[in-house]
């Protein structure tokens, strides 16, 4: 790609940080423009930390427990993001609301990953093995996992990519989770590509990938 400068990403992760990895991977190997300057974490032990330091990524531990006197988590996470500065973030299973101040000041540049097809399926308290029990129990015959655009609303920004992945008679929460995964580890690694090679474009306040 010609005439696209490096984007600056920041990853946001809680958990084992999977799909963290696979961002990552892509990078590395070249298939995103892009670097990644910083994991930003609410957990310390997590597995997501653990690979931010292997991997010598700058990783923030940020407290979302809001101490009267001290700076809001807003004001640190914009401040930090700033420090970078991130042209992108991409929360890859993080569990806390991003604050308002951040989402206003980053807007269209915070992707989440959901790992069903919204707008169903989502919203607060559908995390984790929620989600696929929920689909199970709907009797929906395909799920998937969609990337958005983060707004103030859990789960609810403009969907800019999803895959459709068969829901079967033999499945549990956790055999769907796992189908649903490995499929995450290829769109979301896509999607943040097509942020960084600029082929994102809008239509009626619908985002849209560019072959
Ligand atoms: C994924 O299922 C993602 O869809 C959801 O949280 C999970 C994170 O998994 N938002 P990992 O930490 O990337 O392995």
């Amino acid at each position: 790609m010609t005439g696209i400068s490096l984007k600056n990403i920041a990853v946001f992760a809680s958990g084992n940080g999977s799909n963290f990895r696979a961002i990552h991977q892509a990078v590395t190997e070249g298939d995103i423009p892009g670097r990644i300057g910083l994991l930003v974490s609410d957990n310390p032990d997590c597995r997501a930390v653990t690979y931010a330091r292997e991997n010598r990524i700058k990783a923030e531990i940020i407290n979302f427990r809001h101490n009267p006197g001290t700076a809001s988590p807003g004001q640190v996470l914009t401040h930090i993001l700033a420090a970078l500065p991130a042209d992108l973030v991409v929360l890859a299973g993080f569990m806390k609301m991003i604050p308002d101040s951040v989402v206003q000041a980053y807007k269209n540049r915070i992707l989440n990953i959901h790992p069903a097809l919204l707008p169903r399926f989502g919203g607060r308290g559908f995390y984790g093995r929620r989600v696929h029990e929920a689909v199970i129990a709907s009797g929906a015959k395909l799920s998937g996992p969609t990337v958005h655009f983060v707004d103030e609303i859990y789960d609810h920004g403009p969907i800019l990519a999803q895959i459709a992945v068969p829901v079967l008679a033999e499945d549990t929460a956790e055999s769907l989770a796992k189908r649903v995964l490995k499929v995450e580890h290829r769109l979301y690694p896509e999607a943040v590509k097509a942020f960084c090679e600029e082929r994102i474009f809008w239509k009626n306040n619908i985002p849209f990938i560019r072959n």
